[in-house]
């Protein structure tokens, strides 16, 4: 198959889909040095003229720049997407999911290069986008694929029709995951689609757009368009919408919502989390501490779901702070692209002043901090796993979502205590129970108010199960047969 970017140049994936290939050559990774929006099937220029540069926060250097969208070059999209609503539409479902099943496949094809440039444009480490991130997107497609023909079984005895065009904005924190998640279900279900990546992350997105053409979605099917907070305003705002997908913070949800008040779009949103993990006495420990470990620092803790405040139980809390203590000292931190790195590089600058703006809030608010005993490099935006002590609900570190490697820790007595902390958030989005009774399990994750809860384990997905949260965690469901849902009207 012959690959070749908007700009023309050939692309070389030679070798790149053989996993043994060193994922930190990234001389095999080839990034073209200007993206455009794609509208239609095609590469176009953006109606603005204007461009902007994605960087890699673990080195500072420009990777690419990326056409930026005005509110003419949204309108293109969702005229494309419009034109070409109707005719997807009308295919059979079972020729929908063949769509869907060639862009799981190429996507596993190309999974080094989307690997490395996931890990290069956010900063995460290989292991996770190799590991989670790339696996899990083509996955989503697999599962919608096999949706897509059989919904008169998701919804008996109704009849399911597409909303129609959908805006989907998506955050930086999983780039090509939360494109997968958001595309999959719509595309399943009939609906055309604008996808507008994040500013920080728009390289995978690209990639995708060149996977969509290669596999030959019918042009005008997904559209997409970068830029900042204005171009997903635009795509909010625009008239000819039906239902917006956002994941993001919870002010910008609010200005979502805000704006579609009145008007006929429906839409869901993901937003913050401030989750609960929670460390009963009869826990196995080791795994207990793993499990920590795995909630608060996958992906720099820039995840929704992370479990970011802990709860322990008064008499394991000296245990489990010192094995913590000793286990954040040896996590690798540095060069996303190494096999072993553990936390790699905080996504932005703007994000690394938000939690380093948090850190020195819970020290100023009479925190304990512990700083893990790593080192870090000296270019790039890096930040070494933080434990605090010594906080209660009054802190603003437990109360705000910091979104990276900072963990609370509080202790309790009783799982009654434990469940009112746990719930004492505006957030609702998930939580985690380490105990090795079943009944307690049962008896507490069915008393906190979070969508996902996790029970002696933690941060694991699958596409089938849904996704969401409760109160200012946001509205609807991702993942699953719920999934499915926010995208038809069912009559
Ligand atoms: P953000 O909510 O501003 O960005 C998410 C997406 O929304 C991006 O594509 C952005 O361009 C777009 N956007 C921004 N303003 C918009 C507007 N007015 N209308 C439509 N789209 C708009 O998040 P940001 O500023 O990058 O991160 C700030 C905080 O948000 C983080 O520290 C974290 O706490 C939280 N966050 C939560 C995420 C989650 O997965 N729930 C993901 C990203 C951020
Ligand atoms: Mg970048």
């Amino acid at each position: 198959m012959a690959h070749s970017n908007e700009m023309g140049a050939p692309l070389d994936f030679k070798g790149l889909w053989q996993y043994d290939a060193a994922p930190e050559d990234k001389s095999q990774v080839k990034i073209a040095p200007r993206y455009n929006h794609f509208i239609n099937g095609k590469f176009v220029e953006p109606d603005s003229g204007e461009y902007f540069d994605t960087i890699s926060p673990s080195t500072e250097e420009k990777l690419s720049e990326i056409a930026l969208a005005n509110e003419n070059d949204v309108d293109k999209a969702v005229k494309a997407a419009r034109k070409a609503q109707k005719d997807w539409a009308k295919l059979p479902g079972k020729e929908r999911g063949k769509y869907l099943f060639r862009i799981a496949r190429l996507m596993q094809e190309r999974a080094r290069a989307f690997s490395v440039i996931e890990s290069m444009d956010g900063g995460k480490p290989i292991r996770e986008s190799r590991d989670v991130d790339v696996p899990l997107a083509a996955a989503h497609f697999f599962y919608y694929a096999g949706w897509a023909d059989k919904l008169e079984y998701a919804y008996p005895g109704k009849k399911a029709s597409p909303k129609g065009v959908a805006g989907q904005i998506i955050p930086w924190n999983f780039p090509l995951l939360m494109a997968a998640w958001k595309l999959a279900p719509a595309l399943a279900t009939g609906n055309t689609v604008v996808l507008k990546p994040a500013e920080t992350t728009p390289l995978t997105s690209m990639f995708l757009a060149e996977l969509i053409r290669d596999a030959g979605i019918p042009d005008g099917v997904v559209n997409i368009v970068n830029g900042m907070g204005a171009t997903g305003a635009a795509l909010v705002n625009h008239p000819d919408i039906n239902k917006i997908a956002f994941t993001g913070s919870t002010p910008v949800g609010k200005f979502i919502q805000k704006a579609l008040a009145g008007r006929d779009v429906s839409y869901t949103l993901e937003l913050g989390g401030k989750a609960a993990n929670i460390i009963f006495e009869d826990a196995p420990i080791d795994q207990a501490v793993e499990g920590i470990i795995n909630g608060i620092f996958f992906n720099q803790g820039h995840v929704c779901c992370a479990g970011s405040r802990l709860f322990v139980q008064e008499s394991v809390a000296n245990e489990v702070m010192r094995k913590l203590k000793y286990r954040i000292d040896t996590l690798v931190v540095g060069d996303p692209l190494d096999k072993n790195t553990d936390i790699g590089a905080i996504n932005s600058k703007k994000q690394l002043d938000k939690i380093n703006e948090l850190i020195q809030a819970g020290i100023d608010e009479g925190g304990q901090v512990y700083k893990a005993n790593v080192s870090t490099p000296d270019k790039g935006f890096w930040c070494a796993p933080t434990l605090f002590t010594e906080v209660s609900q009054a802190h603003r570190i437990v109360n705000e979502e910091i979104f990276g490697p900072v963990l609370t820790i509080q202790t309790f007595r009783t799982p009654d205590e434990a469940i009112k902390k746990a719930n004492n958030t505006a957030f609702g989005l998930s939580g985690g129970v380490w105990t090795d009774k079943g009944a307690k399990i049962f008896n507490v994750t069915s008393q906190l108010r979070a969508g996902v809860i996790w029970a002696n384990t933690y941060n694991k997905f699958d596409p089938t199960s849904p996704f969401g949260g409760y109160k200012e965690s946001g509205m609807g469901r991702e993942g699953g047969l719920h999934g499915l849902t926010p995208y038809v009207n069912l009559d």
